[in-house]
């Protein structure tokens, strides 16, 4: 049997550089419930990311606002130096309590959490830092000039933004370099479209969370359950194929706290969509 790898997703540079595996990890999941303290099974979490770099996962996403701090420090007990790795933290959330998110874009808030970051991570710098979300309290501007300052100091390498649209990109373009955007984006839910398109035309990197969902897509008997039939897999599986072929500079990032299920996403960059499978999902989802 072939090796299972990454790999075969392709590549993309971000900020035209710093290059990973188009198949990529969320590491949301590997917290406890509603993405609060410590996961209900560490040694299955630690073991899950142990398995990242032997699957040819190089591009993992986190943020500092997951559990909070949990997600990050459990990266670091599992992957520090992080060989090969490329790291992806995001900031500007903070956490009042389980299933709870309050943004704080004020300047000294995410100039302090992202050399927290740094801390937890224990990196010289940050590959890539995200704003989590833009703050609609505080200027946009204060806080744009927050990234900017923050890639300045050589505290972060790259920035990107998430769940922005076409026109605060643009905003924050003017500030600094916008390396990539994270937003809501999958098979059943393409309301993303404009913003996937201005990445394809920036050459932005674009991360769809939520990657495996298909809604009502899905249901037994659809079109999406006849087409992961006849590949022999299960229609997450083709909802990751199906990103994976819309578009060269998306990077899915499924997220998922078991060893077994990781190797399920893995394995999805083996799956070829025929062009006519391809266009059949894109209609039932336009
Ligand atoms: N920027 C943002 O605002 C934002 C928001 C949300 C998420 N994110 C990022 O995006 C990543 C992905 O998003 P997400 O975690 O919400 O969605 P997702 O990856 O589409 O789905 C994760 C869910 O699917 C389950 N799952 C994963 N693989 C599976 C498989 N092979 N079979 C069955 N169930 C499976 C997981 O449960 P198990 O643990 O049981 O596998 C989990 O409940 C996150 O980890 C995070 O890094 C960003």
């Amino acid at each position: 049997m072939a090796t299972l790898t990454a790999a075969h997703s392709g590549t993309f540079r971000i900020g035209g550089e710093l290059e990973v595996h188009r198949l990529g990890f969320g590491a949301m999941r590997i917290t406890g419930r509603g993405i609060w303290g410590p996961p209900a099974d560490k040694a299955e979490a630690l073991r899950l990311l142990k398995r990242l770099p032997e699957l040819g996962v190089n591009f993992i996403d986190t943020a500092d606002s997951y559990g909070p701090d949990v997600s990050e420090e459990l990266l670091r007990e599992a992957l520090h130096p992080y060989p090969g790795l490329v790291i992806a933290t995001k900031g500007g959330l903070t956490r009042p309590g389980p299933d709870r998110w309050v943004e704080n874009g004020r300047p000294e808030h995410l100039l302090k959490q992202a050399r927290a970051s740094l801390k937890k991570l224990a990196v010289e710098r940050i590959d890539l830092w995200q704003l989590h979300r833009i703050d609609p309290n505080v200027p946009r501007d204060e806080q744009f000039g927050a990234v900017k300052q923050l890639l300045d100091e050589g505290v972060i390498r790259f920035a990107g933004l998430s769940e922005v649209n076409v026109e605060e990109i643009a905003a924050a373009s003017k500030v600094f370099p916008v390396a990539t955007v994270q937003n809501l984006y999958n098979l059943g839910d393409r309301s993303a479209e404009p913003v996937l398109e201005h990445c394809e035309q920036q050459g932005i990197g674009f991360i769809p969370w939520f990657p495996l969902a298909a809604g009502e897509l899905a249901r037994p008997g659809s079109a999406l359950d006849e087409i992961a039939k006849a590949h022999r897999v299960v229609p997450s599986q083709i909802a990751l194929a199906w990103l994976l072929k819309r578009s060269p500079v998306i990077l899915p990032i499924p997220g998922t706290s078991k060893v077994k299920h990781l190797e399920e996403n893995v394995a999805a960059v083996e799956i070829k969509l025929s062009d006519r499978e391809f266009a059949a999902l894109s209609e039932l989802s336009a």
